[in-house]
């Protein structure tokens, strides 16, 4: 599937739509890698606070290199997925001894840190530093491969790495981010994992297989674990 019809729909909607969150306002490498963790195993709206909370308690990333243990699982109580929290204070004391206390802004550099994989690099590299690379989460497996009425089956790495190969083609030089935030965004309120999707508001719509065909809710595929 060729997503380049896509991206200018997604990103006027985008431009309408998003919903306006802190890290969005000021995307600052820190603010994007804290909230980038946080989301991923947890919903914005519940991210929000503790998001808050954490970035007043440590706001750089020199305290939270510093910030004792039972403060830092404190900060993180509730959130799950504790190992998320150890991997950010590892890397963040990576980064003062070996990056000048800056978030390296290669994306080969950052997938070399504790807890950064593919997705987070891709989300620090296209929204701090404009580096026009994809962001492939589980919210965009399933947009993408709705849109390109595609039975791949998600949970498989090798699709995972086409889809980041097929969006590295035609990521917008002007605005990776927010291309790559749109398609999150998308994934977040429109076509939603569960329960019907709402194909009515969405932006691309008319660019849909899925939609087209009817099988929005048979999409995506993963086999059982
Ligand atoms: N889920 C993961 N990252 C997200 C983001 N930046 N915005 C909305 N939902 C997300």
């Amino acid at each position: 599937y060729d997503y380049s019809e896509t991206v200018e729909y997604l990103l006027h909607w985008f431009d309408y739509n998003a919903r306006i969150l802190r890290w969005r306002i000021e995307p600052s490498a820190y603010y994007i890698w804290i909230s980038e963790i946080m989301l991923q195993q947890t919903r914005v709206e519940a991210v929000k606070t503790y998001f808050d909370h954490f970035v007043e308690e440590l706001p750089d990333i020199k305290a939270l290199a510093e910030c004792e243990e039972e403060r830092l699982l404190k900060l993180w109580e509730g959130l799950g997925y504790y190992n998320r929290v150890r991997n950010l204070q590892k890397a963040a004391q990576i980064i003062m001894k070996d990056y000048q206390g800056q978030l390296p802004s290669d994306y080969q550099e950052l997938l070399k840190l504790p807890g950064i994989g593919s997705y987070t690099a891709g989300a620090i590299a296209s929204n701090v530093y404009n580096i026009p690379v994809p962001s492939v989460d589980g919210n965009v497996l399933r947009v993408a491969k709705r849109i390109a009425g595609s039975y791949d089956d998600i949970t498989k790495a090798a699709v995972k790495r086409q889809l980041e190969n097929d969006l590295r083609e035609i990521m917008p030089e002007d605005r990776p981010g927010d291309f790559n935030q749109s398609l999150m965004e998308l994934g977040a309120v429109i076509c939603i994992p569960n329960g019907k999707p709402l194909c009515e508001q969405c932006p691309v719509m008319h660019l849909c297989k899925a939609f087209q065909e009817g099988i929005q809710m048979k999409i995506p595929v993963k086999s059982p674990k």
